[in-house]
C-alpha cells in the first residue's frame, strides 16, 4: 500500500478524533475585533500551537502589536525538497446578533440537516474548520509515514476579520523566515457541493467611516426644525450621490485601473453554469442590484463595489422622540478589482465627501484599512498539482474561480515576498460565514483533509 492510501486510510478512521480536536479550537472565543477577546485570542493562538506540535511541526507563539501570530515549521523533507507556507486564520467574527442563533455559537456541535451532517459555530467553516484541514492532514502523514512529502511552514493569524494590523510588519520583520516557493492558503470554497475549485481572484477591500458633527447638542426639532443643519441628512444625501441607479460609483477616477472581463474569463466562467435566480433565490431575493451592464457573477467576481455597511445618528428607541441629532456617522467600503488603487480612492472618497458637507458641519474619517486585489497565476506548476489532486478525491474536474471577499495576506505574500498562493478551500456558499448559524459541512472537513494529504503527496512528487 502506497503512504498517501495509508495517509487516506488514517483521516478515515481518525475523522472523529480530528473533529474533537476541532471542537476544542472552535470552543475559544477567539473575536478578534472586540478587545474584550483578547485574552482568548491569545488562548487560540497557543491552542494552535500545540496541534502543530501535536501534528510534528516545531512550533511557536509570536506576539505583536495585536493578536499573536502562530508560525510552525517542518524542515525533514530535505533541501533538494520544495516548501510552501500554509496559511490560516484563528480569529472569527463577532457572534452578534446573539439572538438568532439556534444554539451556543462557542459550542460546536455536528447536527444533520437535510441528510446533510453539520458543524455548527462561530469559525467553523471561517477559519477554523479550514485550517484544521490542513493540519489534520499533515498530522496524519506524520503519523503514518513519520514525514511530510515537502517542507512546510506554518502562519496562522489572529487578525484576519479586524484588517490584519500587525501583518504587515510581521511579515516584513520575517520575511527570510517565511519565505518559500508558493503559499497554500485555505480560506475560500468549493464551486458547489461536488466541485473542488481553486480561486485566482479576490478582490482588495477599503474601508472607510465618516462622521459629520453640525449643532453643539441634539435639538428640540420643533424649535429648529428646518433651521438647524441636520446631518443625518447631510449623511444620507452623500451617500446617495456616492452611486447612480445603473449602480455605478460616481467618485471621479473610481474606474481606473478596473479591467473589461476578458473573453476567456466569460467563455471559462461560462462552462461553470452559475445560475443567477438560485444565487439570489437563495437569500430571499431575486432582482440583481449591481451595475446594469454586468451578469450577476461579474458583479460579485470582477467588478467593484460600494458598501454601506452601517449607519448610526439620532433617536433609534422605542417610540417616537423629536429630536435633530448633532452627529451622524457612517462605514462605508469599496471591493476593488484588477489595478484600482487603494490610496487614490480613499482620497477621492473624503474629497468627495468633505466638498458636500455645508460650512457649518464638521467632518472627520477613520481609516479601517486598505488593500488592492490580487490576481494569481492558473497555471503554475503549484496550481497544476493541486488541481489534479483535487480532482482525484473529488472525483469531479476540479474549476478555477475568482472570489468576491479578500484576504489581505495574498496581496501582502506577493508584494513583500514575492510569493504567490494557491487559493484552495472547502466553505460552501451556504455555511453563512460572518452570519448567526455558521456551519461547515462534515463533508467538507473530512474531504478537505483528504484533499490536502493529496495535494502534499502531489507537491512532493
Ligand atoms: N474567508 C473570508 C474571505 C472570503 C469571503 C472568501 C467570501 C471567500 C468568499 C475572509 O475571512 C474574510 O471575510 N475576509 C474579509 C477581509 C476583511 C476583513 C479585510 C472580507 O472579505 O470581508
Ligand atoms: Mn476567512
Amino acid at each position: 500500500m502506497s503512504d498517501l492510501t495509508q495517509v487516506l486510510a488514517r483521516i478515515d478512521d481518525g475523522l472523529y478524533d480530528s473533529l474533537e480536536r476541532l471542537f476544542e479550537l472552535l470552543r475559544i472565543r477567539s473575536i478578534s475585533a472586540d478587545p474584550a477577546f483578547r485574552a482568548d485570542c491569545r488562548s487560540a493562538a497557543e491552542w494552535c500551537a500545540g496541534a502543530l506540535k501535536g501534528a510534528g511541526f516545531e512550533a511557536s507563539v509570536r506576539d505583536t502589536i495585536g493578536h499573536p501570530m502562530v508560525v510552525g515549521h517542518y524542515r525533514g523533507a530535505g533541501d533538494g525538497a520544495p516548501h510552501v507556507l500554509f496559511y490560516g486564520h484563528y480569529d472569527v467574527q463577532p457572534v452578534d446578533p446573539i439572538a438568532l442563533w439556534n444554539r451556543d455559537p462557542f459550542d460546536p456541535a455536528v447536527v444533520e440537516v437535510d441528510g446533510e451532517k453539520r458543524i455548527l459555530a462561530r469559525g467553523a467553516s471561517d477559519d477554523k474548520g479550514q485550517l484544521m484541514t490542513f493540519v489534520e492532514a499533515a498530522r496524519a502523514w506524520m503519523e503514518v509515514s513519520g514525514r511530510l512529502p515537502v517542507n512546510v511552514s506554518v502562519l496562522l493569524e489572529g487578525e484576519e476579520e479586524s484588517a490584519s494590523p500587525s501583518l504587515l510588519p510581521f511579515i516584513t520583520a520575517n520575511a527570510e523566515e517565511l519565505k518559500a516557493d508558493a503559499a497554500l492558503v485555505c480560506d475560500t470554497n468549493m464551486w458547489d457541493r461536488q466541485t473542488p475549485a481553486i480561486a485566482t481572484q479576490l478582490r482588495g477591500l477599503l474601508y472607510e467611516e465618516v462622521f459629520l458633527e453640525a449643532a453643539s447638542h441634539d435639538l428640540h426639532s420643533g424649535y429648529y426644525g428646518n433651521a438647524a443643519r441636520n446631518p443625518i441628512h447631510v449623511l444620507v444625501d452623500l451617500l446617495a450621490r456616492l452611486r447612480d441607479p445603473q449602480g455605478k460609483v460616481t467618485l471621479p477616477g473610481f474606474y481606473d485601473g478596473v479591467p473589461e472581463v476578458t473573453a476567456e474569463q466569460k467563455r471559462q466562467w461560462g462552462t461553470l453554469g452559475f445560475d443567477e435566480k438560485a444565487f439570489l433565490g437563495d437569500i430571499g431575493l431575486s432582482i440583481p442590484a449591481g451595475e446594469t451592464d454586468h451578469t450577476v457573477l461579474e458583479q460579485v467576481w470582477a467588478r467593484p463595489s460600494l458598501e454601506v455597511n452601517g449607519i448610526v445618528g439620532g433617536y433609534t428607541g422605542e417610540g417616537a422622540k423629536t429630536v435633530i441629532p448633532a452627529k451622524a456617522s457612517a462605514k462605508v467600503s469599496f471591493r476593488l478589482v484588477g489595478e484600482q488603487d487603494p490610496d487614490r480612492i480613499r482620497d477621492a472618497f473624503r474629497s468627495f465627501v468633505r466638498a458636500q458637507v455645508p460650512a457649518d458641519c464638521k467632518v472627520s474619517f477613520a481609516s479601517h484599512g486598505g488593500d488592492g486585489a490580487v490576481t494569481l497565476p492558473v497555471d503554475s506548476p503549484f496550481v497544476e498539482k493541486a488541481k489534479r489532486a483535487l480532482s482525484e478525491e473529488w472525483g469531479k474536474e476540479a474549476v478555477l474561480i475568482a472570489m468576491g471577499g479578500s484576504i489581505p495576506i495574498v496581496s501582502q505574500f506577493k508584494r513583500q515576498l514575492g510569493m504567490d498562493s494557491v487559493l484552495v478551500g472547502f466553505s460552501l456558499e451556504d455555511d453563512r460565514i460572518h452570519s448567526p448559524n455558521e456551519k461547515y459541512n462534515l463533508k467538507s472537513f473530512h474531504g478537505g483533509m483528504r484533499s490536502w494529504a493529496r495535494i502534499l503527496d502531489a507537491l512532493g512528487r
